[in-house]
């Protein structure tokens, strides 16, 4: 069975936020799929490029001093790409608590020289 990974832990800061003062959903997006890439290049030596990003849902706000944390868990293997489900929890910098924020599923493609898809295992 899959085991999740803990990818990335980053501390939310103040040059990434929105008018309002929380933390711009795209920073956490990138956070996640930098997370996914990471993982996804343990399967592989091929060069990899995210294909899709699925059922993003921020369940929470993200606040400044806030520490994020991605979780990765291979969801599918295929015959050129990978499907990976990232968990996002943070730590919050008030009181410590940990709370899930955001989750989503992004798949990558195996690409060769030519920039067309090539077999992960292969790759
Ligand atoms: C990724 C890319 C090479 C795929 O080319 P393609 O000709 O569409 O590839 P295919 O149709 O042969 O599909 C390749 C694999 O991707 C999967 N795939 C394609 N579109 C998908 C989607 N929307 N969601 C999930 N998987 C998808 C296919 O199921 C297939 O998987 P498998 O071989 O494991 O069964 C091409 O779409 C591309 O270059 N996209 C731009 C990538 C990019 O710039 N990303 C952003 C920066 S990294």
């Amino acid at each position: 069975m899959a085991k999740k990974e803990l990818v990335i832990k980053v501390v939310a800061m103040p040059r990434d936020i929105n008018p309002d003062g929380d933390m711009f959903g795209g920073w956490i997006l990138s956070q996640m799929d930098l997370a996914a890439y990471l993982h996804v290049r343990k399967h592989t030596r091929a060069r990899v490029v995210t294909v899709a990003i699925d059922n993003i849902v921020f369940h929470h706000p993200v606040f400044i001093g806030d520490c994020l944390i991605c979780y990765a868990i291979t969801e599918k293997i295929g015959r050129t790409s990978i499907t990976v489900k990232i968990d996002v929890i943070v730590e919050r910098k008030e009181g410590h608590a940990q709370q899930q924020v955001t989750e989503g599923r992004f798949t990558f493609v195996a690409i060769g020289e030519d920039k067309k898809p090539v077999p992960l295992i292969n790759g």
